[in-house]
């Protein structure tokens, strides 16, 4: 990799920026001082700069147990983001795979690996996202029937033109439900229970195809996942 883009992958300076540093001879290869930014670096090199070894990140894979008031988003609004959650370097490069809304609790896989991202998000892939969610008013009895077949062949969404694909809707209580979807539309969640004159009070993942939401962490809280887990996509 040429020295430049090693420098801008390694820190906050970008490849002009790290030309300049290079040219007022910062920059140090295997105790060097190296003025080309074309110099090819390796991981088997001793590369820093004002003093201080870089190494590259490489791809990270964690997930994130999203608290409310979280925004899966890579600009910075009203609310604080999912990466700045992950004390790791860089982590601005982690992007969520799939976002929750900002008002949705649980699971959030996040990487800087796309090819990864997009195996799980793919729709020709049908992963499988499980929601736990309560509702505003009771669904119980024929209602409750009528909604879990709706949802099984379709429902029509407010300015879509495909009707969602089969959903599987489980009663839990008279206000609560699990419902596993294999797409990712827009609020889907909440928008497929608007269709049924219903109302989402609250919405949680707690899974996406084989990776649960790690129990032992709480809201904010966040692991790297095991090879295993990162396997399994
Ligand atoms: N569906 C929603 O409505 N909201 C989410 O955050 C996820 C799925």
């Amino acid at each position: 990799m040429r020295l430049d883009k090693f420098l801008s992958d390694t820190t906050d300076l970008t490849r002009s920026l790290a030309k300049k540093a290079m040219h007022r001879e910062e920059v140090m290869v295997d105790g060097v001082v190296v003025k080309n930014p074309a110099t090819q670096v390796g991981s088997s090199n001793d590369v820093s700069w004002l003093g201080q070894s870089l190494a590259l990140v490489g791809l990270r894979y964690v997930m994130l147990h999203k608290p409310s008031g979280v925004e899966c988003s890579a600009r910075r609004g009203l609310y604080p983001l999912a990466h700045e959650l992950i004390e790791l370097p860089k982590s601005e490069r982690l992007n969520p795979v799939g976002r929750l809304d900002v008002d949705t609790t649980g699971l959030v896989l996040m990487t800087d690996d796309g090819q990864w991202s997009h195996r799980i998000t793919s729709p020709k892939r049908r992963c499988e996202k499980v929601y736990e969610v309560t509702l505003d008013e009771p669904l119980e009895g024929e209602a409750a029937q009528r909604a879990i077949e709706m949802f099984q062949d379709g429902v029509l969404l407010d300015g879509e033109e495909q009707p969602t694909k089969p959903a599987e809707l489980e009663m839990l209580g008279t206000h609560r439900a699990r419902l596993v979807l294999i797409e990712g539309k827009y609020h889907q969640v909440k928008r497929m229970f608007a269709a049924i004159g219903n109302h989402v009070t609250d919405l949680h993942r707690s899974s996406i195809g084989p990776i649960a939401l790690d129990e032992t962490l709480a809201p904010g809280e966040w692991r790297h996942l095991s090879e295993e887990e990162v396997g399994s996509f």
